[in-house]
């Protein structure tokens, strides 16, 4: 087996800045990590769009970069890709590829009441791979799926520095407790990488709920991926690529610098 070069990075994909909820929990476990981070601005947002664009989208993208990049391993940092895509991608690149599915476990595992919450994006909750997520690890409770997409442009436009309307959070929240069961709904799983980044906006429009995502697990995965693996010997930096126009990126420089990403660049 070839050694893999203490530069090669770890490549994060996601439609916008989302992933940065999962690339946050990596660089606590891996400090030292080089990044490429890709924003697919252009195709952003994915929750709307059909189940045969993102399966083709997807992997032709990250061939590209996995191809240009030459990174150790890829980490889908979005639920709505790997519902859907998951399986293409991992068919058609020959690197390590972790996904990023909704926390349906954990928030099964933290439930007192059995009562769970999924905020996902409208593509995402609809899948199957929903649906056997919740038979394998959340059968005999409820599970109340409510779509949110306007909490991704709350997110991007959060991190650029942009006043968000309050009202977002709770629309999304009231969308959950107006099931029937919703008034004993007592953990929400975030099942989009975008909504962990305003995780703090959603529980002050609803206290006494507890959220759960999956970035921890993914970085503990990442870990284990690489264990026998080595690192620069400097703190986590790289760049950020995004598929829009560049001079977007311009607002969203301080935060990226935040996370060592202080190149920019295009594919
Ligand atoms: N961040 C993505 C996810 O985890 C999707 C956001 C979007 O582009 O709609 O699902």
């Amino acid at each position: 087996m070839p050694t893999t070069s203490p530069e090669a990075p770890l490549l994060f994909f996601d439609s916008g800045i989302g992933g940065l909820s999962v690339l946050r929990a990596v660089q606590e476990l891996l400090p030292h990590a080089p990044i490429v981070y890709t924003a697919d601005y252009a195709g952003l947002p994915y929750g709307t769009k059909s189940e045969a664009e993102i399966a083709s989208r997807v992997p032709a993208l990250l061939g590209r970069l996995v191809e240009r990049y030459q990174p150790r391993l890829v980490a889908i940092a979005c639920n709505t890709a790997c519902t859907i895509a998951l399986s293409h991608v991992r068919a058609a690149l020959d690197v390590p590829v972790v996904g990023t599915v909704p926390a349906i476990k954990p928030a099964a595992e933290a439930t007192r009441t059995g009562v769970i919450g999924l905020l996902g994006t409208s593509a995402t909750i609809r899948q199957s791979y929903v649906d056997r997520l919740q038979s394998d690890h959340a059968a005999g409770m409820t599970l109340l799926r409510y779509p949110a997409p306007e909490l991704v442009h709350a997110a991007e436009a959060k991190l650029r520095g942009e006043a968000v309307n309050p009202q977002v959070f709770s629309d999304a929240m009231r969308g959950l407790v107006n099931h029937p069961d919703g008034d004993r709904l007592d953990v929400v799983a975030l099942g989009c990488t975008h909504f962990p980044l305003v995780q703090e906006e959603l529980a002050s429009a609803m206290p006494n709920i507890r959220f759960v995502d999956g970035a921890a697990g993914i970085a503990r995965r990442i870990v284990h991926l690489t264990l026998d693996q080595q690192w620069p010997d400097r703190p986590s930096q790289g760049v950020f690529v995004t598929t829009g126009a560049l001079g977007d990126v311009d607002a969203l420089k301080t935060t990226l610098a935040d996370f060592g990403l202080t190149q920019t660049g295009s594919l």
